[in-house]
């Protein structure tokens, strides 16, 4: 199904917080990649658990029984978003960061001195930090380079990728400058040498059908307080992935996937909010099947963004003082996230003089400091980054575009 600049108006009545408030401007929210704002369904779901079944799992009562039935049917909701086989595939954690620690500590057990892990210069901390830890147990970590137009460099990481290569965790989408890494050929070549494939799909799964079992990763994970969720990490795992790994864990917990990896009691209120936050956005889509909605409904979003994204690149790099940063988006694999600096103003300054605009977009280095670092913007503070979701306009990007004019001014 399509999905338009009309479907984009009218979904936002489907969010309280974009709402106008009294007689002022309603706000332009600009920092998808920061997270997304959530639908009156997301909240109602999350509401209706406190409600009615807001006790443990595993009872033998009526609410408890309630309660593992919604657990279990959220993990085949999001086996269908993300395009896994079932729900067994799918762990939940507080967030991507803290899941992706747990993930590296359980492969690092495995490891010998002098292994090698392959990360990227482009990825957001969340997926080097936990490799970088391994250097402690022995491990070697090499980074692939990234490119001045932003591009991890296809022959530094072919070189990078050797016998001794166990892991290589790369993200799919960068949040700092929208680049989409080529994974088929990352799985090409950590298949050559048996090494895992580790990505972090935080940036993409808001942008782009995933379809887990195409890209044939070992792991995957995202957030679902990135595509219009509360704040849950997930974690895939390839079938009897995760079942071969040394996770913590008490000797009183289920020793199997996808329970392996979750520690404690997880938030059942917010996981419930997980899944009507993905059955929200395949509403926008037509299939017989949950998985065809929203592939149908992601491929019509992400083609609406990408026009959002290209006009506001395209208007942007035509603004004196001001540089884009970033592929262009001639091609589709390009998520919709513009970052730029001004030549008049550090990217604090525009940030806050913006927000005195009731605009919201971020500044700094989004905690792809690397990144931003290789591109020698760190001493300068980082970027401005303008980031696209399914109820952004064209309109609110012309008041930025507007607002930007007054600033380099
Ligand atoms: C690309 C990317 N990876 C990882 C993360 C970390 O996710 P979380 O906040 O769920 O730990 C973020 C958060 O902004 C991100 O943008």
């Amino acid at each position: 199904m399509p999905y338009t600049a009309a479907e984009a108006l009218l979904s936002r009545r489907d969010f309280p917080a974009l709402q106008p408030r009294g007689r002022e401007p309603p706000l332009v929210y600009l920092d998808g990649p920061g997270g997304s704002q959530v639908p009156s369904a997301v909240i109602a779901a999350i509401e209706d658990v406190y409600s009615t079944c807001n006790v443990n799992t595993h009872g033998n009562f009526p609410p408890s029984r309630e309660i593992d039935r919604r657990m279990t049917e959220a993990r085949e909701v999001v086996a269908a978003f993300l395009g896994a086989a079932d729900g067994s595939c799918i762990s939940f954690g507080q967030n991507m960061t803290t899941l992706n620690f747990s993930l590296s500590a359980a492969i690092g057990a495995g490891l010998s001195p002098g292994d090698e892990i392959l990360i990227t210069q482009l990825d957001h901390e969340a997926n080097r930090g936990p490799w970088l830890r391994l250097r402690e147990r022995g491990a070697v970590i090499k980074e692939v380079r990234l490119t001045t137009d932003g591009v991890l460099d296809p022959e530094d990481m072919a070189a990078k990728i050797t016998p001794r290569t166990k892991v290589f965790a790369l993200g799919a989408s960068s949040n700092a400058l929208g680049t989409v890494n080529d994974l088929a050929l990352a799985r090409r070549l950590t298949r050559a040498v048996g090494a895992l494939l580790v990505v972090d799909a935080v940036h993409y799964a808001p942008h782009f059908p995933v379809d887990v079992r195409a890209l044939d990763v070992d792991f995957l994970l995202c957030s679902a307080y990135k595509f219009y969720g509360p704040h849950v990490g997930v974690l895939y795992s390839a079938p009897g992935a995760l079942d071969r790994l040394s996770t913590d864990r008490l000797c009183t917990q289920n020793p199997s996937a996808p329970y392996r990896i979750e520690t404690g009691t997880l938030n059942h209120a917010a996981i419930a909010g997980v899944r009507a936050a993905i059955e929200y956005l395949a509403h926008w889509g037509r299939g017989m099947s949950l998985r065809e909605r929203i592939v149908d409904a992601m491929t019509g979003i992400a083609a609406y963004e990408h026009s959002l994204g290209a006009y506001f690149h395209g208007a942007a790099a035509a603004l004196p003082g001001v540089r884009v940063f970033g592929p262009d988006f001639s091609t589709p694999a390009r998520a919709p996230t513009v970052s730029i600096t001004l030549a008049a103003r550090t990217a604090a300054e525009a940030a806050s003089l913006l927000g005195e605009r009731g605009i919201c977009v971020w500044d700094g280095n989004f905690y792809a400091a690397r990144a931003v670092e290789i591109l020698g913007l760190a001493e300068r503070g980082g970027l401005l980054r303008t980031g696209v979701s399914l109820y952004s306009t064209r309109e609110e990007l012309d008041r930025l575009l507007e607002g930007l004019v007054d600033i380099v001014r």
